[in-house]
């Protein structure tokens, strides 16, 4: 349809109709209770509190049951998300309820980055519901949802005002879930103290620019006690397991020395009005801000960051599939540019490795031509060495042929005319006794 024919459909004028008999599509809100019982719903609490602040108590109180009385230690290095799920099942409707705990929340000594784990839990769950709403066969029907709806903020009930970690966490929460801050452990601090503590936190939260989640106004089946308890925020609770005795009946309380702290008496405590508020009027409102406003702003922002817009620089209406096509386009632009660089630092890198080889095989080729030579002259001083020992050798052979023939013909003329004389036998004796190589004569 062409967008002129689709403009043309819109302006046209609705009429209303009266029916002539029962037709049946007011039976549309029964089929969808119908349809939302059987599906069953689920829930999301996160309780970001000190360790023993009462956050398991309160879970327990809140929903009548022992979920867990396990005690964190106060020696966590840094802080962990515990998310458990439970199957609940009141009357015929079914409840997924996935209690979050913030395990080691204010043990550490630097508590700078306290905040960011929680930050990351629950992105991590926006992350998970966008991945599954991108998948080209969605299975959203069955999907179990672990965005967290609420985070129950407990402050600790020192009657001075909040601490900076309590500011710096709900304010980088805030965006992201919607806060209900409750005082815990009301019963360790006195009526009068309660009321300024609850102003100051109110006026400390307001001028920190913290958004808190304020119990809708604009369905007027709700509207007036909803305003009339976004008075009484920050709810100031009270949590207990124990039961005990009043009058004759058996109540939730704690029990003290002097009294009797009853967990369901309003002029004890605020935690009737946090049930009330939490379960029996705004869950659905909660569940629904959590997907409208705070999962919206996570998908706006992360589809942004992957690129993708509604309109082009002229506000005009930007598709899906032209924004895929420009990602596209870019991507392979940008892939191309890359291939380049690579390609071009490959051949750079051979041509250096080249380079460092040429030069390598050129001073090789010298130290060998310089060994060729020393080799050369030392073969050289050697040949001359052996002719000039030959020399010798050739010299002193033909003395001592000389000496021998010398002998032999001095030894026959003896044989021949017998020693008589003394002057011969003198010079028989003083024949020379030692050949001098070096003079090449007979020395005495
Ligand atoms: P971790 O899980 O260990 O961080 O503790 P937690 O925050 O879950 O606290 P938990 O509910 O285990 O309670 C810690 C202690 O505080 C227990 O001894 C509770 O009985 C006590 N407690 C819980 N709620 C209240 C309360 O409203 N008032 C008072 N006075 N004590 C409470
Ligand atoms: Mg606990």
């Amino acid at each position: 349809m062409a967008a002129t024919d689709l403009e043309r459909f819109s302006n046209e004028e609705k009429r209303n109709l009266s029916l002539g008999g029962h037709v049946g599509f007011d039976s549309l809100p029964d089929q969808l209770v119908s349809k939302s019982v059987t599906q069953g719903f689920s829930f999301n609490i996160l309780c970001v509190g000190e360790t023993g602040i009462g956050k398991s108590t309160l879970m327990n109180t809140l929903f009548n049951t022992t979920f867990e009385t396990e005690e964190a230690s106060h020696y966590e290095s840094t802080v962990r998300l515990r998310p458990r799920t439970y199957d609940l099942q009141e009357s015929n409707v079914h409840l997924k309820l996935t209690i979050v705990d913030t395990v080691g929340f204010g043990d550490q000594i630097n508590k700078d980055e306290s905040y960011r784990p929680i930050v990351e839990y629950i992105d991590t769950q926006f992350e998970a519901y966008l991945q599954e709403e991108l998948k080209i066969r969605r299975s959203l029907f069955n999907y179990h949802d672990t965005r967290i709806h609420v985070c129950l903020y407990f402050i600790t009930p020192t009657g001075h005002s909040l601490k900076s970690l309590d500011l710096v966490t709900m304010k980088k929460l805030d965006s992201k879930v919607n806060i209900i801050p409750i005082i815990a452990k009301a019963d360790t601090i006195s009526k009068s103290e309660l009321h300024k503590f609850k102003i100051k936190i109110m006026s400390e939260l307001v001028s920190n620019g913290v958004q808190i989640y304020q119990f809708p106004t604009d369905d007027e089946a709700v509207a007036e006690i909803n305003s009339v308890m976004n008075a009484h925020l920050p709810f100031a609770v009270v949590g207990s397991t124990e039961e005990v005795k009043v009058g004759n009946k058996l109540v939730r309380a704690r029990q003290y020395p002097w009294g009797v702290v009853q967990v369901e008496n309003e002029s004890h405590c605020d935690f009737v009005k946090l049930r009330e508020m939490l379960i029996r009027v705004n869950m659905e409102d909660l569940r629904e801000q959590t997907h409208t406003r705070h999962y919206e702003l996570y998908r706006r922002c992360k589809l942004e960051e992957m690129g993708f817009k509604d309109t082009d620089p002229d506000s005009q209406p930007f598709s899906l599939q032209e924004t895929y096509e420009t990602k596209r386009k870019e991507f392979l632009g940008e892939l191309q540019k890359k291939e380049e660089e690579m390609r071009q630092m490959f051949v750079n890198k051979v041509k250096e490795t080249e380079a460092e080889l040429k030069e390598k095989e050129r001073e090789l080729h010298e130290k060998f031509e310089h060994l060729k030579r020393v080799h050369q002259e030392e073969k050289r001083k050697v040949e001359e060495k052996r002719r000039e020992l030959e020399d010798e050798m050739n010299a002193f052979n033909r003395r001592k042929v000389a000496v021998e023939t010398l002998q032999s013909h001095s030894l026959q003329a003896t044989s021949q005319q017998p020693l008589k004389k003394d002057k011969d036998r003198k010079n028989f004796f003083s024949l020379p006794s030692a050949y001098s190589i070096t003079t090449g004569r007979y020395v005495n």
